[in-house]
């Protein structure tokens, strides 16, 4: 399973990628803004420093415009996806820029049958939002395991991206339902590695080994 960091801020990203587990990054509209700088010199420095996948998301919602844009950003870095939002229009796009070998994640998706029209469209990455699911009474990972049985049906190559994630139960679950990708907050990646029975353990070792004789 690949981890991807769900955030725009170079700080966090640089910290995710100094613990060795990060795969790549993915931004959206909503976490450029929260940086207050300029798209392209963010998205650049981001490409400078994580070696992977990185999603920038176009802000066009007719096919021409989602088409240029896209093409722009896939010009700055070989690195980089397309974002392209779930809509006629972004699923037109997706087809385009799939022809021209330019990848794309497709974002907003909350349903098993969008899912099944973004891969047909040859969407590289499938994006269902799991946390505002459940923000809204829905089961999250319900939605993830549809789509894993429906791109396994049909052998779709399009990677389950699992992106909204809110806790580590949520990458637990997706790892165990087989999703390729989680994104995650840079909170949700360091909690992964916390266990309070390991801090417990190993202030115990450090302890004791403290009244092992030292050797002169
Ligand atoms: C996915 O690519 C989105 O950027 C993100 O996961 C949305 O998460 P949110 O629902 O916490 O805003």
């Amino acid at each position: 399973m690949q981890f991807f960091i769900d955030t725009a801020d170079i700080a966090e990203i640089k910290k995710a990628n100094a613990m060795g587990v990060l795969d790549g990054v993915t931004t959206n509209p909503s976490l450029v803004a929260k940086t207050g700088r300029a798209f392209l010199d963010v998205l650049k420095e981001i490409c400078e420093i994580v070696d992977g996948p990185i999603s920038a998301e176009v802000v066009s919602t007719d096919y021409e415009g989602i088409v240029a844009e896209g093409r722009e950003l896939a010009k700055i870095h070989p690195n980089i996806v397309v974002k392209v939002p779930l809509i006629v229009e972004g699923l037109k796009a997706v087809k385009t820029f799939s022809s021209e070998g330019i990848k794309t994640n497709v974002t907003l998706c909350f349903s098993a049958t969008q899912a099944l029209l973004a891969a047909k469209a040859g969407a590289t990455y499938i994006s269902p939002f799991v946390g505002r699911l459940d923000d809204i009474s829905f089961d999250g990972m319900e939605l993830i395991q549809q789509i894993r049985e429906i791109y396994d049906n049909y052998g779709f190559a399009t990677e389950i991206l699992v992106a909204s994630v809110r806790n580590p139960i949520h990458v637990l679950q997706a790892a165990r339902l087989g999703a390729d990708v989680a994104t995650c907050p840079l909170s949700v990646i360091e909690q992964l590695a916390k266990h309070p029975l390991t801090d417990i353990g190993l202030a115990k070792f450090l302890a004791d080994w403290e009244k092992v004789p030292k050797t002169k």
